[in-house]
């Protein structure tokens, strides 16, 4: 049985607030988030525009903690070294815009960045079946990219349910990521079906007594995971 390592929080900016966007993220940094994530979106492949290289530049000048760039762009490759030279640590492309993403995977491994890939909530697990050896990150996506506030698909815990035991059955080390509508009150049937990063937005820089309550919230939530495995 693979050990469980601890679960990670990712916030994502995109529910910050843009007009303090360093203050949020020092707000989740210094309350633990190990994650900061940011969603870039070309008004193509999902139906938003959002930031780019520069913004997460800016973010990685207010913070330390690793920088996990979510593309929800077509072609991402166009950008993948802007945004690895704007300090990105993880890069995860979408499966559904990349006809070429074995050869996307090895560009941003060349960059010296963690590769992920993210599927979208109808597109078959098996799919990443010829390319999950050369991950370092599954994303598994629990609403349609492009929003933040949506409500979690129920139908992904049998997806991250399937996705673990795809990474089992090889023995991958890579991450399994769970973005979109994630909150305190099913981070821990995220967690047990098997992810081990947690992304949330609205939960974190929504909750009402700020984004470092939000943060540990969802930690704890999380955590209840380990008390519901011994
Ligand atoms: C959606 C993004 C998610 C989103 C999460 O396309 O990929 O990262 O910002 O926001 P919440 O947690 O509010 O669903
Ligand atoms: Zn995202």
């Amino acid at each position: 049985m693979r050990e469980r390592r601890p679960t990670l929080i990712a916030p994502s900016i995109l529910s910050a607030d843009f007009g303090a966007l360093a203050g949020d993220v020092r707000a989740v940094d210094e309350a633990g988030a190990e994650w900061i994530h940011i969603d870039v979106m070309d008004g193509h492949f999902v139906p938003n525009i959002t930031m780019g290289p520069a913004i997460t530049a800016a973010v990685g000048r207010a913070t330390d903690r690793l920088l996990d760039v979510h593309l929800m762009i077509e072609a991402p490759e166009r950008y993948l070294e802007a945004f690895a030279e704007a300090g990105a640590q993880v890069l995860t492309v979408h499966w559904e815009t990349c006809p070429h993403l074995h050869r996307t995977v090895q560009q941003i491994r060349e960059l010296g960045a963690r590769a992920g890939v993210a599927i979208n909530p109808a597109t078959p697990v098996h799919l990443l079946r010829d390319i999950v050896e050369e991950l370092d990150l599954v994303l598994v996506m629990s609403v349609n990219p492009g929003f933040g506030g949506q409500s979690f698909i129920g139908r992904s815990l049998d997806r991250i349910r399937e996705v673990r035991a795809m990474l089992d059955n090889v023995g991958s080390s890579a991450r399994l990521q769970v973005d979109g509508g994630v909150t305190p009150d099913n981070a821990a049937a995220v967690a047990a079906a098997g992810a081990d990063v947690l992304v949330a937005g609205s939960a974190v820089f929504g909750h009402p007594d700020g984004p470092a309550a939000g943060v540990r919230a969802l930690r704890a939530a999380a955590s209840q995971t380990a008390l519901r495995r011994v």
